[in-house]
């Protein structure tokens, strides 16, 4: 299985990384460090999760080369408007302690986008930003925003797992050159997606854990996996996912897992836009 997948811009993106939300700022760079001892080269972060510095110390620790490491963060919403989005990107390096981040996305679609974009689009050209992509966006935001844009994003970062697979989604954004990149790709640890008996019975077959079935069966079907564990031993483990070669009977079995309307479906309710619209995080730019 390939361990790298090319994006749009060329650039060359790692297909499993390791994601930090909700990791506390004090424990950030210790699972970190484990993760780039145990061979991620993508770290995904946010300017939302309050622990950027965190994951830049551990990088700038390691004694790996930079330029072998993909480092992503997200600009939250509450700095869409106006210049907040220029403020926002120099203090995201300042608190990385970077010259430059790998892939910066739009963490949510809401509030001003477009100005947010532009200013990314300048970061790029201006060298603080290497690619730039969206998290959360449905297919048909993507696509207005590639049409009235100047750079195309490179990644949409959605949750996708086998209870929610996004067939449609992954279809449309690999149709479209643009990477789909899963958050949550082991349903955060709800919904019982551990003890899924289909899942349980194909990991034993593979001598392999749910979690690493999991992560697999998204590689398979092209799609960059960031998952999370503060566990040295599940770090290590969610790593050793690229020798998993699903049957086609397997993954069919699995194409029957989709919840269609689950839990997992539906984030983007009016609710859920007020209440994570209205959210502001206490990061200093
Ligand atoms: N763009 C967005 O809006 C967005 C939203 C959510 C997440 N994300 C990104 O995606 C990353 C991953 O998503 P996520 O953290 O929400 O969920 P996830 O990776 O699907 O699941 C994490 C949960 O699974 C458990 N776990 C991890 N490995 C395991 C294993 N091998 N066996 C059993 N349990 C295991 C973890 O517990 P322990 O830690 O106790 O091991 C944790 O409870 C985040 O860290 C973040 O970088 C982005």
């Amino acid at each position: 299985m390939e361990k790298t997948i090319k994006l749009n811009n060329g650039l060359e993106m790692p297909m499993v990384g390791y994601g930090v939300f909700q990791i506390p700022e004090d424990q950030t760079k210790e699972v970190v460090t484990a993760a780039l001892n145990d061979g991620y080269r993508l770290i995904d972060t946010a300017a939302g999760y309050l622990n950027e510095e965190a994951v830049g110390q551990a990088i700038n620790e390691s004694s790996i080369n930079r330029d072998e490491i993909f480092l992503t963060t997200k600009l939250w919403v509450q700095d869409f408007d106006g210049d907040n989005p220029e403020k926002a990107i120099d203090g995201a390096l300042k608190r990385l302690n970077q010259d430059y981040i790998d892939l910066l996305l739009l963490h949510q679609p809401m509030g001003d986008i477009y100005n947010a974009w532009r200013a990314m689009e300048k970061a790029v050209k201006a060298g603080k930003v290497r690619s730039i992509g969206v998290s959360n966006f449905e297919s048909f935001q993507v696509q207005d925003l590639m049409m009235h844009n100047e750079i195309k994003p490179v990644v949409n970062q959605i949750q996708i797992n086998p209870l929610n697979p996004e067939n449609d989604n992954v279809k449309w954004l690999k149709g479209n050159d643009i990477v789909p990149e899963a958050w949550g790709p082991m349903g955060q640890a709800q919904a019982g997606i551990f003890t899924n008996p289909v899942l349980v019975k194909i990991a034993k077959a593979h001598n392999k854990s749910v979690g690493q079935i999991m992560l697999a069966w998204n590689l398979e079907r092209g799609v960059v996996v960031i998952p999370k564990s503060v566990h040295p031993d599940r770090i290590k483990e969610n790593f050793d996912v690229f020798d998993i070669d699903l049957s086609d009977e397997e993954k069919q079995e699995i194409a029957t897992l989709d919840q269609h309307n689950s839990y997992f479906k539906g984030l983007l309710t009016p609710q859920t836009v007020k209440a994570l619209g209205s959210m502001k995080f206490d990061y200093k730019n």
